[in-house]
């Protein structure tokens, strides 16, 4: 049986069920989940049409939708900006002195901005751009840290049109330059450094040694932390960029459909996949979301410790928190430095009412103990999200046995960087299945199929498809429009997420896992693909694949099989090297835990690796159908 049977057959068996408490229910703006799905689904345009209409247009959509598969197109011929949606908006409902923007770092003071302030720091980086000459449609790479100067430079480029793109600062050199160098980034706004455990993670040389590399780049801009940063010929100082600048600068009249962000995330290639967002249906899906499903409004204060590199980052840091006018904590640094209790400290501290995380902190936390909550008020949380990976039972009830013991819900919910808000959620007034991530958000719409396309009856395990596209989720692939259609089947039936997933009878979704090469540690999603390319490109390496095996509490961690070259000595010296080389190139979350050498690797007739059978040898499970094998 698959380590994937397992886990199926494990959840018919669990009958685990958490009905939220009467603070949760009352608070909860979605309290009848089955009226608000049927809402949409009795009259699809005009559900989207009034989610729209909260937000300003400068001009209306004369459709709500055109869709003519794999291309869809929302709020045609209305123009907006998510930028004026997040600043300008609230201000003139009254938000302007209201709080915006708490940012703690483990190292230095806390900083806050009203929505006020906020807006002119967004403004005077906005207006430093412009004067270099960013505006629509180009693309600004940034490498920052989480923190408001990140946070308001990717406001500042919504808020001229341009693109931007951010690489999360802990990817090594190469995955940077390849970054940049895909969307032809004309300017890159860096750090020079980052605080983590204590120490300072310098920034600026990776970035400098990618930007050898490429040749796009007009602009570089650099926030110097450290006076002692020297920067190189033409690079400008990011204080010199927003000095004197006028403290209001009105957002641009952006076509809903022009593009916001790309982010790259892994795929099955090891070319990053460079996914496209837009202004208007990226702005109506995570505003609705943030409100009817995150339950978070103006009187809220809000914290996710994601980063700015990641698309929660994008929709649930950047954007989502502004869009509604709520409070919003941020924190650069580890979750667990100076101690296990930071966090805890912080909710308390600053009243913490909605807080989203992973699975794997909660499993962090657990192993750290009770004894890092002891004495702590936390009485301000009311809900607890968690996404990225598949949130096990076990941690999924500690979580709420001890971080919601004051009559808050821990709730699961799944998405992907291709989608930008959940497609999947539990409700906080709905009562929760750990194991199971919930239910379709409106306009969601997914079946189970085989792999020809045949529709699964709950309780059978298979690909995880969605019927119809979501104003909020991506409109290309940047510059590989092929990539872009491959995601669109129409022998499976319509948006294949890569994911595997079973449902019950009752109507809840547990998402198990990929279904393609791409791995998932720690919530972080890595192509076996970039792992493998990056070994090759050691001289020791002649063929490399990547495997994810089962982690406590990283959920999968990476095994890699080398064949090496007739020179290589095979050893730990060769070991701790490949491990470096690829923490050197990616990035240190790549980094594989195991490296085993090996004679040859399985391989099908045509030459592919047969990962699946690694895996399975490695887990002791059935090897399943080898007929294809080589070897
Ligand atoms: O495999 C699914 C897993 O994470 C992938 C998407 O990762 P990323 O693009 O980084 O976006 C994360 C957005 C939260 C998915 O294809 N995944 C995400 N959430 C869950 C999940 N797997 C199981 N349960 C979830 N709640």
């Amino acid at each position: 049986m698959s380590d994937r049977h397992a886990a199926i057959e494990a959840l018919g068996h669990l009958d685990l069920r958490f009905s939220p408490s009467e603070r949760v229910r009352g608070a909860a703006r979605v309290t009848d989940y089955d009226a608000w799905y049927a809402s949409w689904r009795s009259d699809p345009d005009a559900f989207w049409a009034a989610a729209a209409s909260e937000l300003d247009w400068f001009e209306p959509w004369c459709a709500v939708s055109e869709i003519e598969l794999p291309d869809h197109r929302w709020f045609v011929g209305g123009r907006t900006n998510l930028s004026h949606n997040c600043f300008e908006r609230n201000i003139d409902r009254g938000l302007g002195d209201k709080t915006c923007l708490v940012a703690e770092c483990e190292q230095g003071p806390t900083r806050t901005f009203s929505y006020a302030e906020a807006l002119g720091e967004v403004s005077r980086i906005a207006g430093g751009l412009a004067e270099l000459g960013v505006g629509r449609g180009d693309r600004v790479v940034l490498y920052m840290p989480l923190g408001p100067e990140g946070i308001f430079t990717m406001q500042a480029c919504a808020r001229l049109g341009a693109v931007h793109s951010v690489v999360y600062a802990g990817m090594g050199p190469s995955a940077l330059a390849q970054r940049i160098s895909d969307c032809e980034a004309v300017c890159v706004v860096a750090a020079d450094l980052t605080y983590r455990r204590g120490k300072t993670v310098a920034l600026k040389p990776i970035v400098d040694q990618a930007l050898a590399s490429v040749d796009c780049v007009r602009h570089v801009v650099v926030h110097r932390r450290d006076p002692a940063t020297v920067l190189a010929d033409g690079q400008l100082d990011f204080a010199d960029l927003v000095a004197g600048r006028p403290d209001h600068r009105p957002a641009e009249h952006m076509d809903a459909e022009d593009p916001a962000f790309i982010l790259y995330t892994s795929g099955t290639t090891g070319r990053p996949k460079g996914v496209v967002h837009v202004h208007g249906g990226y702005m109506v899906g995570v505003h609705l979301l943030m409100k009817n499903y995150f339950d978070t409004g103006a009187d809220d204060v809000w914290w996710s410790t994601s980063d700015i590199g990641w698309i929660v980052g994008h929709s649930y840091i950047c954007y989502g928190p502004m869009l509604v006018g709520a409070t919003q904590v941020i924190r650069e640094g580890a979750p667990d430095y100076p101690d296990a209790g930071v966090v805890w400290r912080l909710v308390e501290r600053h009243r913490v009412t909605n807080l989203f995380s992973a699975p794997t902190a909660v499993r962090m936390f657990m192993r750290a103990g009770e004894d890092a909550l002891a004495g702590r008020d936390l009485s301000s949380l009311r809900v607890f999200y968690c996404a990225g990976e598949p949130f096990n039972p076990e941690a999924w009830q500690w979580a709420q046995q001890h971080l919601c013991r004051d009559g808050g819900q821990v709730v699961d919910n799944y998405w992907q960087t291709e989608i930008a808000s959940p497609m999947l959620g539990t409700f906080p007034a709905m009562d929760a299945r750990p194991g199971f991530a919930g239910k379709p958000m409106p306009g969601v719409e997914l079946e189970v199929v085989d792999e020809h396309g045949e529709a699964l009856s709950p309780g059978e395990g298979g690909l995880l498809v969605m019927k119809r596209p979501l104003p909020y989720m991506m409109r290309t692939v940047f510059g590989d429009r092929e990539r872009y259609e491959s995601v669109w089947s129409e022998r499976l039936g319509g948006y294949v997420t890569g994911d595997i997933a079973v449902r019950d009878d009752e109507g809840y979704w547990a998402v198990l896992g990929r279904s393609d090469d791409v791995l998932n540690v720690a919530g972080h999603r890595i192509g076996t693909a970039d792992v493998e390319s990056s070994l090759i490109e050691h001289d020791a390496v002649v063929e490399a694949a990547a495997i994810g095996l089962p982690d406590e509490l990283k959920g999968e961690r990476i095994k890699v099989f080398v064949t090496v070259a007739a020179t290589a000595v095979e050893g730990d010296e060769l070991v701790a090297a490949l491990k470096r080389h690829v923490r050197e190139t990616l990035g240190p979350i790549a980094q594989p835990s195991e490296v085993s050498f090996v004679a040859s690797l399985p391989k099908t007739r045509s030459g592919k690796i047969m990962r699946r059978l690694l895996r399975a040898r490695e887990l002791g499970l059935d090897e399943g159908d080898t007929s294809t094998l080589e070897d």
